[in-house]
This record gives C-alpha cells, structure tokens and sequence, in this order.
C-alpha cells in the first residue's frame, strides 16, 4: 500500500501545505517543535480515519480556525483512490470522509484502504503503562484488519456498560442473592459469547504475532533476546487458544459475583486482562533498560507488518516518529536493513540525517519541516520501485 500525496489545510502547525512522497523511504527531518510529529499523524488520521492519540479533532485544527481538511491519494491493489476527511466547528462539529469523492456513512468503511503501522515515542506505553495500554495496542490493531472485530468490541461495551448499571441498581435492592443472580444471568450469557469472541481473537492475533515479533527482535538484537508475550486472563491466569474459555469466563463469573455486587463493576471479562511481556525471561516492564523496550515495541512493530501482510495480502505503510534516539548503533543499523529489505513504504522523522543516509538499496526523499512548511529537498537512489 501507498501514499502517493498528501495535502493539509488548517491541521495543527500546517495552514496550507502539499507534498508528494516516493515510494521508498521518506525522510522528515528538522528542528524541534516544527511539524514532524504532526505530519505522521495526519498521515495516521488518513488511514483510520480518526486520531490516534487520545486528542480531540478539535485540538487537531489550526489555532483560531473552525475547520481542518487532511486529503491523501492512496495506492492498494484495486488501484488508486483520494480520500479527503475535513472536520469543521461552525454550526454543528461535524466530520465528513470521501472515498473518491462519495461520502463514506462510518470511519469503520475506510478501513483496510490504506492499513498502516505507527511507532511513536508514546508507544512506549505498552511496555511502560497500564493493562489498559496494552489491550489497547492489541484491540486498535487487530480492529484495522477485522471490522468483526471491532464491532464485537463495541457491543461488548454496551453490554459492560448496562450490567455495571444493573449491579449498581441491584446493589441498592433487598432482594436475595439468587434473585439478583438471575437478574443478572440474562446480560452474562451474553457478555460470556462476546466476551469469548474477543478474547478468542487475540489469543489468536498473538499466536502469529509472537514468533514474528521473536524474530524481529532478534534480528535487531542479533540474536542476544528473546522476547515472550503471553496473555493474562484476569491479570493473573496464564491462557492458551485451545482453552475452553465460556467456561473460563463462567467460572471468574461466578468466582467475582459478590464483589462485582459490592462494588458495582464488573471485575471479569477481556477488559480486565493483561500482557506479559518478558525479555530472556524476566519482566521486560520492571528491569528491562529503556533501549530495551523500546526495540521491543519496535519488534512488535515489525512484526505488525508482516501480520498485516499475511492478513490482507499487502504490506501495510510504516510510520517511524523519532525512532531512532536510544537506541545503539547496532540496533540501528540493523533497524535500517529490516527497512530496507521489505518492499514497503516509509515514513521516518528525525532531527538529522546522520546514519540515515547508509540506506541505498532503497529510493530515498529527503523532506526538511521548519515551521509549518514541508519543503521537498532531493531524491537519493535509482531503485525502480
Ligand atoms: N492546533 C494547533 N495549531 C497550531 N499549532 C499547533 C497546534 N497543535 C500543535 N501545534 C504546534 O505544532 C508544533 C510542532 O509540533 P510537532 O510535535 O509536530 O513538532 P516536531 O517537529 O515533531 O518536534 P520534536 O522534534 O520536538 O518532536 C508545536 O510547537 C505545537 O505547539
Ligand atoms: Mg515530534
């Protein structure tokens, strides 16, 4: 997959701004606080059609303005298409995104358009933040490749959402246990089907996600770690596929029900499992060193790319903001090398060039940001893309 263009108009730092890209390697590279960071998200944006990070569309527009319009010319195998998102504040917020020029009804219908694959600085969350983070990295990807997915996730909130009421309403209620019990029966058989769903599909995900993600660490370490990602049911349960999970789901069920009444929530279900990362067998999140976790997340990273591959037939675009501080000369090297062995596009962000410029198998575009502007500088290579 492709982003051939890309044009802003009012999106953060960029009032009116228009670049072409290679289909190579794209480099961004310029000062501190000039608009790098602000492009691979617009970029982002394009492919989901929505924020990445937990800002508002309204953060996104230029300051004193009350619209913003991101638009893209994106290459797959069923050819070329523009996309164009504009959101605007006048009379009622509202958010618009054509797909060669008709209005799409849902963000969902852009998905599989352009896929891609995002490392940021703020992805270190995963290793460093809470369960949360990492159901979210897991729950974000997997929704990019499977639109049954994420509806089932959806469904899943709702249905969270109105038991965690009931067992506020209950808990207020003097009727006896067995009769709260079945008032309840009725939303768990459901929320244990979705439920299952979900956690089915991510044990699933991770089942391919692992080995790659093994191997690309191991490519960039040179073989010295070896990374192990296994899910945590219940943050504490260690799960595998070929487990029978309703009746897991039941049995943590039955086993929180009276705290669940107590506290009014429910303390069971896949928005309460985990990932445990180790790194040659110990806990990467409390003694793995910061360069540490951060190839992990970029092994995981890579690893993404080559299940999105083997997901959809097509190698999705990688976006690399600010990748390579902390990590050593080694690893960025053999970074570098896993780049530029995949026939993929990429977008890399740096303050400078050096060691950027060892990348001659593939096409390079050297871009310069500086305040707002996108400034084309020279094309470096004659690999026929
Ligand atoms: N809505 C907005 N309107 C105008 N400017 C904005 C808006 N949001 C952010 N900015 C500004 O955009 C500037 C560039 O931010 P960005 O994060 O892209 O920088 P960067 O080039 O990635 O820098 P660094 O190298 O430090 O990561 C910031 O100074 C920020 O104040
Ligand atoms: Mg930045």
């Amino acid at each position: 997959m492709l982003i051939t263009s890309l044009a802003l108009q009012n999106y953060r730092n960029y009032q009116q701004e228009r670049c072409d890209f290679c289909p190579g390697i794209n480099l961004f590279l310029g000062d501190n606080a000039q608009g790098k960071t602000n492009l691979i998200e617009a970029i982002y944006y394009l492919s989901i059609g929505k924020a990445y990070r937990p800002v508002k569309d309204d953060q996104l527009i230029y300051w004193g303005r009350n619209q913003f319009t991101i638009r893209g010319t994106l290459e797959n195998r069923q050819g070329a298409a523009k996309v164009e998102i504009q959101y605007q504040t006048d009379e009622k917020k509202s958010k618009t995104i054509k797909l060669g020029g008709l209005i799409l009804k849902k963000n969902e219908d852009l998905s599989g358009c352009l896929t891609s694959v995002l490392f940021s600085p703020e992805n270190m969350s995963i290793i460093k933040g809470s369960p949360q983070e990492r159901r979210h990295f897991l729950d974000y990807d997997i929704s990019q490749i499977s639109r049954g997915y994420a509806k089932n996730l959806a469904v899943y909130q709702r249905l969270l959402f109105q038991r965690n009421n009931l067992l506020k309403r209950l808990r207020e209620k003097k009727i006896s246990h067995p009769d709260k019990n079945s008032e309840l029966e009725l939303w768990d058989s459901q929320l244990v089907e979705v439920g299952g769903k979900i956690i089915e599909k991510r044990l699933q995900t991770l089942g391919k996600l692992n080995p790659l993600t093994r191997l690309m660490q191991r490519k960039l370490t040179l073989g010295q770690e070896n990374i192990e990602i296994r899910y945590l049911f219940n943050r504490k349960k260690e799960i595998y596929h070929s487990m029978n999970l309703t009746e897991l789901l039941l049995e943590a069920r039955q086993e929180a029900l009276e705290e669940d009444l107590r506290y009014g929530t429910t303390q069971w279900g896949p928005h309460r499992d985990d990932l445990l990362i180790t790194l040659n067998g110990i806990l990467l999140k409390q003694f793995g060193s910061q360069g540490q976790q951060r190839t992990t997340v970029l092994a995981l990273k890579l690893a993404e790319l080559e299940f999105f591959r083997g997901e959809s037939g097509e190698y999705p675009i990688l976006l690399l903001d600010d990748v390579m501080s902390e990590l050593d000369e080694n690893r960025r090297q053999q970074l570098l090398e896993l780049i530029q062995e995949k026939s993929i596009q990429c977008f890399i962000t740096a303050t400078d060039k050096s060691g950027l410029e060892k990348m001659e198998k593939r096409q390079m575009k050297f871009f310069e940001v500086r305040q707002g502007k996108i400034i084309s500088r020279e094309i470096q290579g004659e690999v026929k893309e």
